[in-house]
């Protein structure tokens, strides 16, 4: 025996209506979830827009020399240290020479002040040391008006070990030259900057402080210190006309080479990377230097947590001593 014509219709008409409100809820979430990614996605083309096309289009040359007339650079005998010495350099600013190597200080200072025709500062310094700072330092900070400081110099993990196969001095001598150094260094810079009212300090970071890394595990977690570090310092600094910008690149070509392959073409060098990133200072607080760090950026942090610690662990695994 069936239902009465009028009993099935209204049970009809109710289902219609249960199904109308999953519809709706559903397409209500649709329509909420593509707005957060509509937002996300507009939000990184307006900031990779800002960083790599308008600093470009509209470069604003006076900035970088509106700090002061001194920057202070660590790891400044080679690498992108070396690079930034040389840049702020070419753009009139006096330049102290942090290194640990007396000769090579000294090479490069009377490079610098030859190519450029700027006055330079040397300092002998071992980042490793537990304490590192010495009566020299003290006495040149003192003694210039530091607008920028540029911390270059970290230990860096040549080859990936497992935590507890890395001896223990130097485990001690990374902490040292990651936390401690920057820590001390960039205290003893602000206190001159503060009363001044000006400044700017440039931490050079990595993408390992954003994501964790196995078998360099004290490096990535000393680069997270210093992206905390950083961030933290520029929200203290908001109202104090001290710029403190964290720079996150990936992999940086040191020179170019003739039998490159597709890969490595694509990697910006040393020195794009450094005129990049002077060009945006004051942007935003973390920049990358380079329009590709920033593309990979934005898949990495599109990409499952899973699936990256399996790709990461995989690739540092094989790769570990
Ligand atoms: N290169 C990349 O692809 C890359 C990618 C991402 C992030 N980064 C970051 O960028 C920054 C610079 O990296 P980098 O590759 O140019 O090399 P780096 O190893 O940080 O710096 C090399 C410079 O530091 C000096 N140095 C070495 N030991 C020292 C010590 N104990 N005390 C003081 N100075 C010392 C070296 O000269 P002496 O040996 O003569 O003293 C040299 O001038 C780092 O913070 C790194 O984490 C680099």
């Amino acid at each position: 025996m069936g239902l009465p014509p009028d009993t099935a219709s209204l049970i009809m008409l109710e289902i219609g209506k249960e199904l109308r409100f999953y519809e709706d809820s559903l397409a209500l979430i649709g329509i909420i979830y593509i707005g957060k990614l509509t937002t996300s996605f507009s939000l990184s083309l307006y900031r990779g827009f800002k960083e790599h096309i308008f600093t470009k289009l509209y470069p604003n040359k006076e900035v970088i020399t509106s700090f002061g007339n001194w920057a202070l650079v660590t790891g400044a005998t080679e690498g992108i240290g070396k690079a930034f010495a040389e840049e702020l350099a070419k753009r009139g600013l006096n330049i102290a020479l942090l290194d640990s190597d007396l000769n090579k200080l000294n090479e490069v200072s009377a490079e610098i002040e030859q190519e450029a025709g700027v006055d330079t500062r040397i300092v002998e310094v071992d980042f490793l040391d537990d304490f590192f700072i010495n009566d020299k330092l003290m006495d040149i900070i003192k003694s210039i008006d530091i607008g920028i400081l540029v911390n270059s110099f970290q230990v860096v993990i040549q080859n990936p070990t497992p935590f507890v196969k890395i001896p223990i001095e130097e485990v001690n001598e990374i902490l040292n030259a990651n936390i401690k150094s920057l820590t001390m260094l960039t205290y003893i810079v602000m206190n001159q900057m503060l009363p001044r009212n000006k400044g700017l300090i440039l931490n050079l970071s990595a993408f390992s402080g954003l994501y964790p890394v196995p078998f360099i595990s004290v490096y990535s977690a000393s680069k997270a210190y210093m992206e905390f570090f950083s961030q933290s310092l520029s929200m203290e600094c908001k109202n104090k006309n001290i710029v403190v910008q964290t720079v996150t690149p990936g992999f940086i070509k040191a020179q170019e080479n003739s039998n490159e392959s597709i890969f490595s073409c694509m990697l910006p060098n040393m020195t794009n990377f450094v005129r990049n990133t002077i060009d945006s200072v004051g942007i935003s607080q973390r920049i990358t230097g380079s329009w590709l760090f920033s593309m990979e950026l934005w898949l990495l942090k599109r990409m499952p947590e899973f699936l990256m610690q399996l790709l990461v662990f995989e690739i540092m695994n094989s790769a570990s001593v």
